[in-house]
């Protein structure tokens, strides 16, 4: 079966060569803007590329506000303090994610609590959120207090794994009821939809991650939405600077940050969000390929839950133990395929092995089960 796959990957790739998990692809305009920052001069913090990057992803998502951030770590870092977190709040996170999301919390001063996924999405559940909130906590004076730790909990940052959509309509109905605020990481979902709207913007505030691992690339870059207008605002100017507009003076109100995108990343983003559909197609047709040659193997290809629209960012399998799932590793790996496992749970890593969970038993069965299987476009 490893030989299969492996002959398989190689022949969809039509190559013998090493095959990475996720290369990003260059077919458009990319050149084309990146000489238009260069010939303008306008390379850095301020430029058209920006103000476009943020109207092409308001159209794309169906936002009404977009602020352009220099990765998606900022983004989530600024996204949280919008929400008003503060040091020594909790925020309920899921273990089973990049560690961007627990540090975005953590540089804010907050404590993260993990709560489980489902086993159809991978990510945060609702009947395990309310199930943890209902047993953990009490509202005193409107604030969702943890009833053990006795801090508050502020926000809840579920994440769509692999750019498959979470229950994030039933998950916005529970954080409502303990007066919490959403902010989505939807860093792996660009062209994801839960019935038809996009990921991102079910909570308070969504954030995007431009990676270069990502669907679409900026380099480096990241994207914060929100349908709120005051917080659109405050967001763009804490990521700015602070920085009151004037034509020469340096008025700033407030400790910020410099989180802005460069233009010339801007201009990278441009060029790939034409291409978008494109990608999201291929991407489409590449996962239909995985899972006809998945099915009747002892490996099971994960496909997009009931009702949602993924975008297939990454591909992924379950095996069916560790030593499969270590052997297959291995033998891909050797073979000249990048394959990788999913994330360890961040509850199991130093900085976060004292944060409060709850049972975690979906994340862990998760954790020794699945790989990550080459996603790249194919042009
Ligand atoms: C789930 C998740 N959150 C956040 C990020 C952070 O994005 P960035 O690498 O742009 O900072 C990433 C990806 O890198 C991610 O996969």
């Amino acid at each position: 079966m490893h030989k299969e796959f492996i002959s398989f990957v190689k022949e969809t790739y039509n190559t013998d060569d090493f095959i990475p998990l996720h290369a990003p692809v260059f077919i458009g305009n990319e050149k084309k803007y990146l000489n238009d920052c260069i010939d303008s001069t306008f390379v850095s913090s301020v430029g058209k590329f920006v103000d476009q990057f943020e109207e092409e992803m308001k159209r794309f998502t169906g936002a009404k506000y977009a602020i352009a951030t220099v990765n998606g770590t900022a983004a989530l870092h600024i996204a949280l303090l919008m929400t008003g977190v503060e040091q020594n709040d909790e925020v309920i996170t899921q273990p089973l994610t990049f560690i961007a999301t627990a540090n975005a919390l953590s540089y804010i001063g907050a404590h993260p609590v993990f709560v489980d996924v489902d086993r159809d999405t991978l990510g945060l559940s609702p009947e395990k959120l309310e199930d943890f909130l209902s047993k953990n906590t009490e509202i005193i004076n409107g604030q969702c207090i943890n009833k053990t730790s006795k801090r508050r909990i502020k926000a809840v940052v579920p994440m769509h794994t692999f750019g498959l959509p979470l229950r994030i309509k039933e998950l916005v109905t529970v954080c409502d009821k303990y007066n919490l605020d959403v902010v989505e990481d939807a860093a792996e979902s660009l062209g994801s939809y839960c019935n038809d709207r996009h990921t991102g913007t079910f909570g308070l505030l969504g954030t995007f991650s431009f990676n270069g691992n990502k669907t679409i690339t900026t380099g480096g870059g990241g994207m914060i939405v929100t349908n709120d207008e005051k917080l659109a605002k405050k967001a763009k100017h804490i990521t700015t600077t602070a920085k009151i507009p004037h034509r020469w003076d340096f008025e700033h109100d407030m400790i910020a940050y410099n989180y802005r995108l460069p233009n010339i990343n801007a201009a990278l983003g441009c060029a790939q969000m034409e291409k978008l559909p494109l990608f999201l197609e291929k991407k489409r047709n590449l996962a239909k390929k995985y899972q006809t040659f998945f099915e009747n193997t002892s490996f099971t290809f994960i496909t997009e839950p009931d009702k949602t629209t993924a975008n297939y960012w990454l591909n992924a399998i379950i095996l069916e133990n560790l030593e499969e799932r270590d052997n297959f590793l291995k033998e891909t790996n050797d073979n000249g395929i990048m394959t990788r496992p999913i994330w360890k749970l961040m509850n199991s890593l130093v900085m976060f092995k004292n944060a409060q969970t709850s049972n975690l038993e979906n994340s862990q069965w998760f954790e020794e089960r699945v790989i990550n299987i080459p996603s790249s476009v194919i042009i």
